[in-house]
């Protein structure tokens, strides 16, 4: 044997051994087992590639971009189309490293009004033309799908959660009301007559706080109520919508048909306020009117706040036996029956004692100032000038109750001069 035949054979030798070492050709090419080429094929209205198949996604997952959309795939999911608005909207919660994670399907452009949906495995993205592309998920998604979803009262959602709220709480619009959250208080509903009188009494802020149930209608003819941490609303009643809140609540409504309750009830938590006790909250609010008043020059003094059933009852009588019980009647509340007992109000005077508790103390500094400026501070002028037949109380320009920022503000911009005609309560002259 020549070196050259030599060399040749052990050249195809080599070459013999070097295929058998190699492994065998991959069945698939990519990750994907071609689950993209394959919905592409299905799909040609997304046209061309804008960029290769990448596959460097959570869980494993690949994605390829086209001109009108992109097709997502992962192993727990299978290969589906993002595009459009709703693209755009998963894009701005984080893609599939955000909360949606990947797609599960593909949109369903079937629904009502032109809407459609995609379902993610976080939940679900909807459009439609007026109410734009918003997620719903979890809670707030499942008592919007009680309600009958984007076919319900409340139709398609119109924004994202909120979940900046009081006390950890999470909002989301929809075209027809809200669904509100709190941890341990669950996700309701809000809408209607019932839901507009709690959003203009200051929603989650008012005092009946978030509601802690649907709307319950029934009967015939028809009644609604619907319940909250601080009391319930009714409609329709005779004024309309009625708000009727717990003693427990800021909001609670004391007058001569509506006692105490219990009659001899001790509020929680009663703090000083300069001579005074107040529930806290309530003391807060009038420290704070207490130091506004002073910066702008006034001085203004706490005469009478909280007062035990035992002080009403001394007091009522002390009145009755000075005026004779008709007239005590429309100047002092009857023991159990006073707001003083709620701990909300202050009866408010000048340091100088001038007008104290008398109808002259309006046009004092201290009463100008509170008449123009206590519902800021969450306070209304309880028995105001001309309402006694429905408070059932003369003017007290010097009586302070608390409610709450937020429904003393509505109530002074919309006018409104009584407790009662505000709740929709039915009007107190007499027990
Ligand atoms: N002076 C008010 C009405 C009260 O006794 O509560
Ligand atoms: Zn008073």
């Amino acid at each position: 044997m020549t070196k050259r035949l030599m060399a040749a054979l052990m050249a195809v030798l080599a070459m013999i051994g070097a295929t058998m070492a190699a492994p065998l050709p991959a069945l698939a090419a990519t990750p994907d087992n071609g689950a993209v080429a394959a919905k592409l094929a299905a799909n040609p209205q997304l046209g061309g590639a804008i960029t290769p198949l990448r596959c460097n996604l959570p869980q494993g997952g690949c994605y390829q971009a086209y001109q009108s959309g992109s097709i997502y795939w992962s192993a727990a999911t299978g290969a589906h189309i993002t595009t459009g608005a709703i693209a755009r909207r998963w894009g701005s919660l984080n893609w599939e490293r955000g909360q949606m994670g990947f797609p599960k399907t593909d949109e369903n452009c079937t629904l009502a009004n032109g809407g459609c949906v995609q379902t993610f495995q976080g939940g679900r993205i909807y459009w439609q033309s007026t109410a734009g592309a918003n997620a719903v998920t979890g809670a707030i998604g499942s008592a919007w799908d009680r309600s009958g979803a984007e076919q319900g009262k409340l139709g398609y959602p119109i924004s994202g959660e909120n979940c900046t709220l009081i006390n950890g709480g999470c909002v989301q619009k929809y075209e027809g009301g809200y669904v509100y959250w709190r941890p341990s208080l669950g996700a309701h509903s809000v809408h209607g007559s019932i839901g507009n009188k709690w959003v203009q009494m200051g929603y989650e802020r008012s005092p009946l706080g978030y509601p802690t149930s649907e709307e319950n209608c029934g009967g015939a003819p028809l009644r609604c109520v619907q319940y909250f941490q601080g009391g319930t609303i009714n409609w329709p009643t005779s004024a309309g919508v009625s708000v009727n809140p717990y003693q427990s609540s800021v909001g609670v409504v004391v007058n001569k048909r509506r006692p105490n309750s219990p009659i001899n009830q001790t509020p929680p938590d009663l703090v000083w306020v300069g001579s005074q006790v107040m529930r806290s909250e309530a003391a807060n609010q009038l420290a704070q009117l207490i130091s506004g008043a002073s910066a702008a020059g006034v001085p203004i003094t706490t005469v009478s706040g909280f007062r035990s059933h035992a002080t009403q009852t001394s007091l009522y009588n002390s009145y009755v036996a000075q005026y004779g019980q008709a007239v005590a009647d429309t100047i002092s509340a009857r023991p159990g029956y006073s707001e003083h007992q709620t701990g909300l109000v202050m009866d408010i005077g000048n340091p100088s004692g001038a007008c104290s508790l008398q109808a002259c103390f309006a046009n004092t500094a201290a009463g100008q100032f509170a008449a123009a400026n206590a519902w800021r501070y969450g306070f209304i002028i309880r028995y105001t000038s001309g309402f006694d037949a429905i408070t059932g109380y003369t003017y007290e320009p010097w009586h302070l109750r608390y409610i709450g920022v937020r429904a003393a503000t509505d109530m002074h911009n919309r006018g409104y001069r009584t407790l009662e005609q505000y709740f929709g309560l039915a009007a107190a002259p007499t027990y």
